[in-house]
């Protein structure tokens, strides 16, 4: 049976993808992947399909494809850390996952901080529980979470408003943005969405 690749992609910039995952990308006759990811790595012989937030034909796409060809699905950042695995795992059997440098990742290297004691969780569609003061938080954004709301949640679930924040957008493009403050000026600052907090630092 064809194999379905999930190929981490990196934080944006191809200076961040793994050798393993270009060629992968490279020899793909079918490739899936973002519309941003399909204009920096397809070329004009694969066949591809752009994930615009209808997963079900996602799905539906690889049903039809996966008897003729091995198919290469890109996910930014690293698969295993919020991306489409879980629901190719459910719906396929012969996956093949190879990592990515996730944005996570990145952004704690920016801070010249470890990352195995903080805790890692996402706003990216979902609200967590247990948000209590603790541990380090490394947190995923989007634009309804983002660094204003965040910040007034925390400091709603009994965080110091003194607590450091780093926010980090756009990471490995040119226009990154890395701003480092605490919670209660972040609270009171223009939101930034998408992108990654560092909480507790
Ligand atoms: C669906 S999650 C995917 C995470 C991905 N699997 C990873 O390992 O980075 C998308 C979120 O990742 C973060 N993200 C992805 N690329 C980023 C970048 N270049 N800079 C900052 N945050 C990024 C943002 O929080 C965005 O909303």
């Amino acid at each position: 049976m064809n194999k379905i690749y999930i190929v981490g992609i990196g934080a944006g910039d191809p200076d961040y993808i793994l050798p393993i995952a270009k060629r992968k990308i490279d020899s793909a006759r079918v490739l899936i992947g973002g519309r941003r990811s399909l204009e920096t790595f397809a070329k004009s012989d694969q066949k591809t399909f752009a994930i615009t937030g209808n997963l079900d034909a996602v799905l539906e796409f690889i049903r039809q494809e996966i008897d003729r060809n091995e198919i290469v699905v890109m996910v930014s950042g690293d698969p295993g850390f919020y991306s489409l695995l879980p629901l190719l795992r459910k719906h396929f059997e012969n996956l093949e996952t190879i990592p990515g440098i996730s944005s996570m990742q990145l952004a704690f290297a920016r801070l010249n901080l470890p990352w195995h004691d903080a805790r890692l969780i996402s706003f990216h569609g979902r609200t967590p529980k247990d948000l209590e003061p603790g541990k380090m938080l490394g947190i995923l954004t989007d634009s309804e979470y983002n660094s204003k709301t965040i910040s007034k949640i925390l400091i709603d679930r009994g965080w110091n408003s003194g607590t450091r924040i780093a926010i980090l957008s756009r990471l490995s493009y040119p226009d990154e943005l890395i701003i480092e403050t605490n919670l209660q000026t972040a609270a009171n600052s223009e939101p930034i969405s998408h992108g990654i907090l560092i909480v507790g630092y």
